[in-house]
């Protein structure tokens, strides 16, 4: 949501940097780029639309060369996507972008009016640059450093809401400024140059090096140092860390679409995850720092997400309730954070995250830390806000997702929810070890199943049922159990990138309404694998057929009377019930992306949307 990357280098012109940066945060927002370089005059380019689009306008109207500068692409709150309301924004000596939502922007742009602003955008970044340039004149820092900082901590002190922000200013040539404050702002130090980012991945490139920036902290940049102090300006002794990502994961490495790179590393990802969570002596989630007797008083999980990670969720409650033997509930962060939820010091309080950066995930989680509930935390990428923020995380083994609809980031938290059951069985004595044992044999012979399913053929036979349907307008995904979540993805990842008007439902649910809405334009799709309660299922998928509907069955090959009644069948592995959810989403992730591919949607950017979404 709003990517930002800053960059000051030794000996090498930024720019290519910079464009780097931006392409590979450019799943964070869409709507427009731009970038600033720190040279005579503080030069800018800015477009409306992708980074392709902000390159040909700098061909048409090249920038002088440059070792440090800023960048930004663009998910619009404030203003419409335009050229005037693309970052970088300028006031004065200023020039800066923003990742965030300035929330007292308009009171502020009554008061800095009245001391002379003029404002050429709708943003509220404007009104940060132009808080920043009022609060710069009343210290009066003229090229002293540290005025400046006293200056940024001053604006810091007035501003309401999130920023992450990266900031030129004339009297400073090679060095760039920084403030955070829930946004998120790595900083990464290289052989060629010190570099700021919204995201590890656009800096993979670069460097492995990162300071993980706290709220509140703020600083500056040249090509061979860095300060980051505190609001009361106090040096802040952050300890690098190594991220180990390969560069090459935040490539496409010959795929058309990331989302279908990032679909095919499922089976990966699980082998990962699950020897990750192998501990030295057969042990497993060694790292989860959760006593056994903290694990033994909690009398609740809730687990709270948003998207894709929330589907996740609502199978985890499943999971945990049968396995683990105890209440859970799944939540919307959103919803969670706002409605003085009922919490306390026995509930085990589960924030699901790919990105560990989702706004409202974080809001949702710091409402329950304040009323005393054990954090915890299932989230893909190391040092995020969310893994900070919690006393015990599962850290799923994914790489970087770049594909706004999550893929591989679902399965990853699948696997990691499977294996806090049976964590939580373990210390609470709900299952025997033998039970757990065979339970995590399951989940190690998950490997094979799937890769039957991300094989060629199985691919294929995908592909060709979502061309017979990809122009219908209603999809209804149908499950059952913890088959009905993964019917909430099928229909969440068909919206998010066709565009296709699609709802999940529980399959004993359609006869009380959606029903009346079977007809030739209608697909339903329905999982009807080993999940149990087959005899249900068929007779739901009977009341579908017998009113008209196109029905594509996902299941096995010993569900011969669900074959027999479906236009068409998507055959599954036979496994344990255990793990066919885990499986059953893989051919609904390649039916949305075929469907979009035969609608000619942009897979990887679709419409409006963004991944990692730092506002509320
Ligand atoms: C956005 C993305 C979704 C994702 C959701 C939660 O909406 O487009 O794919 O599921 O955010 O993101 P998180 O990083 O918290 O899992």
């Amino acid at each position: 949501m709003c990517g930002i990357v800053a960059a000051c280098l030794i000996s090498e012109p930024v720019l290519g940097c910079l464009i780097e940066g931006l392409e590979s945060l450019e799943y964070r927002g869409y709507d427009s780029a731009g970038v600033a370089l720190s040279a005579p005059g503080t030069p800018r380019r800015r477009e409306r639309g992708r980074v392709e689009d902000l390159k040909e306008r700098i061909a048409e109207d090249p920038l002088p060369e440059a070792r440090a500068g800023i960048a930004h692409t663009r998910w619009a709150t404030h203003g419409a996507p335009s050229r005037p309301n693309a970052h970088p924004h300028r006031q004065g000596p200023i020039t800066l972008v923003h990742n965030g939502i300035l929330e007292n922007h308009d009171e502020l742009r009554e008061v800095l009016a009245e001391h002379g602003a003029v404002f050429e955008s709708e943003t509220d970044t404007e009104v940060w640059a132009a808080l920043l340039a009022f609060e710069e004149r009343k210290t009066g820092s003229g090229v002293k450093v540290e005025a400046f900082l006293e200056a940024l901590a001053a604006a810091m002190g007035r501003a309401r809401g999130s920023y992450a922000l990266a900031i030129l200013h004339e009297n400073h040539p090679g060095r760039v400024f920084f403030a955070r404050n829930e946004s998120p702002l790595v900083l990464g130090m290289g052989e060629g140059g010190r570099y700021l980012a919204s995201d590890v991945a656009a800096l993979l490139k670069r460097t492995h090096e990162f300071l993980y920036l706290e709220e509140g902290d703020l600083g500056w940049i040249t090509a061979e140092d860095h300060l980051v102090v505190d609001r009361d300006l106090k040096a802040r002794d952050l300890r690098p860390e190594r991220v180990s990502w390969d560069p090459e994961a935040v490539e496409k490495g010959g795929y058309a679409h990331f989302m279908l790179k990032e679909i095919e590393e499922q089976a990966g990802v699980l082998a990962r995850t699950l020897q990750s969570a192998a501990g030295a002596e057969g042990d497993f989630l060694p790292d989860f720092r959760l006593s056994d007797e903290k694990l033994r008083n909690i009398r609740r999980v809730v687990m709270i997400a948003c998207g894709t990670a929330l589907h996740a969720a609502r199978v985890g409650k499943y999971l945990c309730e049968e396995g683990a033997g105890i209440p859970a509930e799944a939540d919307y962060a959103s919803e969670f954070r706002y409605r003085d939820p009922m919490i306390g010091p026995e509930d085990l309080v589960l924030a699901i995250s790919q990105s560990g950066e989702t706004a409202d995930t974080l809001g949702a989680l710091k409402v329950a830390i304040s009323k005393g509930a054990v954090p915890a935390a299932i989230c893909n990428v190391p040092g995020s806000s969310l893994c900070r923020a919690v006393e015990a995380s599962i850290l799923t083994k994914c790489g970087p997702e770049i594909g706004v609809a999550s893929t591989k980031a679902f399965t990853g938290q699948l696997l990691a929810l499977h294996l806090l059951t049976l964590r939580l069985a373990q210390a609470r004595n709900a299952l025997p070890e033998k039970e757990i044992e065979r339970r995590l044999e399951i989940l190690r012979g998950g490997h094979p199943a799937m890769q039957t399913l991300l094989s060629a053929g199985a691919r294929e036979h995908v592909a060709e049922v979502a061309k017979k349907y990809a122009r219908k307008p209603i999809f209804f995904f149908l499950g059952r159990g913890p088959d009905y979540p993964i019917a909430l993805e099928g229909a969440l990842k068909l919206k998010e990138i066709s565009y296709v008007h699609a709802e999940g439902y529980p399959s004993g649910e359609m006869k009380h309404g959606p029903l009346a809405l079977v007809s030739e334009d209608m697909v339903v799709v329905a999982l009807a694998g080993e999940t149990g309660n087959y005899a249900k299922v068929l007779g739901n998928l009977q009341e579908v057929k017998s009113r008209g509907g196109h029905l594509v069955v996902v299941t096995t090959t010993s569900r011969r009377e669900a074959i027999e009644l479906a236009d068409d069948a998507i055959l599954v592995p036979r496994t344990d019930p255990l793990i066919a959810p885990m499986l059953h989403v893989i051919p609904l992730q390649y039916m949305a992306y075929y469907v979009a591919l035969e609608r000619g949607c942009d897979i990887d950017k679709p419409r409006n949307l963004a991944k990692s979404v730092t506002v509320e």
